[in-house]
């Protein structure tokens, strides 16, 4: 699901409730009303510490609580999505809260972060299905004990060849292709990949412990192709069993499935957005109708404010001019920041801290800057905290906001906040900050 280019419309697809209405569906309760009050936000506003042109921040508690939240909901072991740099929120930290709130497992798609997870100290088990067929990093990644997800027979020759090569056994989750299309198994191919895997495991180069698939319409809980590829699903299981493997793990549910489809949680649940508290089904429930907290606040500081008089056109190609005399603010912020210039016209952000309110940004997004109108009595001065996009619980946009005006979803608004951004984190319990910034 995240790796699709447009949100589908999960209210006209399962047919069951059309926009606007309450839900009504298979949303699992919420574990408890998300009444909580982000007091780090709060304080963040109120203190006016420097936050250079703008950083980001991540509450780690909030990674731990959605992860405690889903392993309690679903009664399953979780294996907490943290590919792409933890979403944008920080790969090493996210982790460490995720396995503080109870994953049991991790999962990347690519080797690199499996291997920098290692690099960090984490040793719980991590999961990385996204191979290229390469021999050489297979090796790298058997001899840290990482798990792969195999999901073409070239995978399965760079396995079986890596082990023979150097001795590890290779511990692997077959990813079977059940109508997603991408990447995984072809159901054609796979009673040949299964043959080869069983001798393998025979010949003590392999044990598959597990069997995974992925999910089309998993933000649509009804369509027809959830159930469809299921039942293809169940099939594959069985194709790998009668080839004699015993693979003990079966998982299917992204975040969507997790929290919609608990006929799906089968062995283990696979949630990505979830655990950093945004809702993978928004047209059905926000995140605290799901009992998720939002991790995330993207904050900045007004670089420069001015006034300009009615009729004075703003920023490239003067696609906005003041309809009145008015105070605008600048941010130091663009769309090489992860401000996506789609946005243009559509945004909003958050000034005057607690108590504050949003306003328009206006003309067109640039690279490193954005105006926002900030009203002709704006009182608010150079330096005044700007709140992007945080949890929503003082009334600044949110991530889903976000992806809203700029015609896409929350994952790509969080999972493209650019590198130049830095990252603090904010928790408690067994979560190491040592990667937090010095200013
Ligand atoms: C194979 C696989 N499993 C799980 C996930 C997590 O999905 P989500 O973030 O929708 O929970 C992803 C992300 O796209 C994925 O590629």
């Amino acid at each position: 699901m995240a790796d699709v280019t447009a949100r589908t419309d999960a209210a006209d697809l399962d047919g069951t409730r059309p926009p606007g209405t309450p839900v009504t569906g298979t949303l699992l309760p919420a574990a408890s009303p998300h009444a909580h009050v982000d007091a780090h936000l709060q304080a963040d506003l109120g203190a006016g510490t420097d936050v250079g042109t703008g950083h980001v921040v991540v509450d780690l508690d909030a990674v731990a609580t959605n992860v405690s939240s889903l392993a309690r909901r679903t009664g399953v072991p979780v294996l907490a999505v943290v590919k792409a740099d933890a979403y944008g929120h920080g790969l090493v930290p996210v982790a460490r809260a995720a396995l503080a709130g109870g994953a049991s497992w991790l999962g990347v798609a690519q080797l690199d972060e499996a291997l920098r997870l290692r690099e960090a100290g984490v040793d719980a088990p991590v999961l990385a299905w996204l191979l290229s067929g390469d021999a050489a990093p297979v090796a790298a990644a058997l001899r840290r004990q990482i798990t792969l997800g195999v999901s073409h027979p070239r995978h399965v020759e760079a396995v079986v060849a890596a082990a023979r090569a150097s001795g590890q056994v290779a511990d692997l989750h077959v990813k079977v292709d059940t109508g997603l299309h991408r990447n995984g198994v072809d159901l054609a191919d796979l009673p040949a990949v299964a043959r080869t895997l069983a001798e393998a495991e025979r010949d003590g180069l392999v044990a598959v412990s597990g069997v995974f698939s992925h999910l089309a319409w998993a933000d649509s809980p009804r369509h027809p192709t959830v159930d469809l590829q299921a039942a293809a699903f169940d099939g594959a299981v069985d194709v790998l069993r009668e080839a004699g493997l015993r693979p003990g793990l079966r998982h299917l549910a992204n975040s969507a499935a997790t929290l919609t489809r608990p006929d799906l949680h089968l062995d283990m649940v696979r949630p990505g957005l979830a655990v950093y508290g945004l809702s993978p089904v928004p047209d059905l429930a926000t995140p605290a109708e799901l009992g998720l907290r939002p991790a995330l606040t993207l904050r900045s500081r007004l670089a420069h404010v001015r006034r300009v008089a009615a009729g004075e056109g703003v920023s490239y190609g003067h696609a906005w001019s003041a309809p009145t005399d008015t105070v605008l603010g600048l941010l130091p912020l663009g769309y090489a920041d992860g401000l996506p210039r789609s946005t243009t016209g559509r945004a909003e952000v958050w000034v005057g801290g607690t108590g504050g309110r949003r306003v328009p940004v206006v003309g067109r997004v640039c690279m490193d800057q954005a105006v926002v109108d900030l009203g002709p009595g704006a009182r608010e001065d150079v330096g005044d905290e700007v709140v992007v996009l945080g949890p929503g619980l003082l009334g600044e946009p949110t991530a889903e906001d976000w992806a809203v005006a700029a015609g896409t979803i929350s994952y790509e608004i969080v999972a493209r906040l650019g590198s130049r951004l830095p990252r603090r984190w904010s928790g408690s319990g067994d979560v190491v900050l040592e990667e937090e910034p010095a200013w």
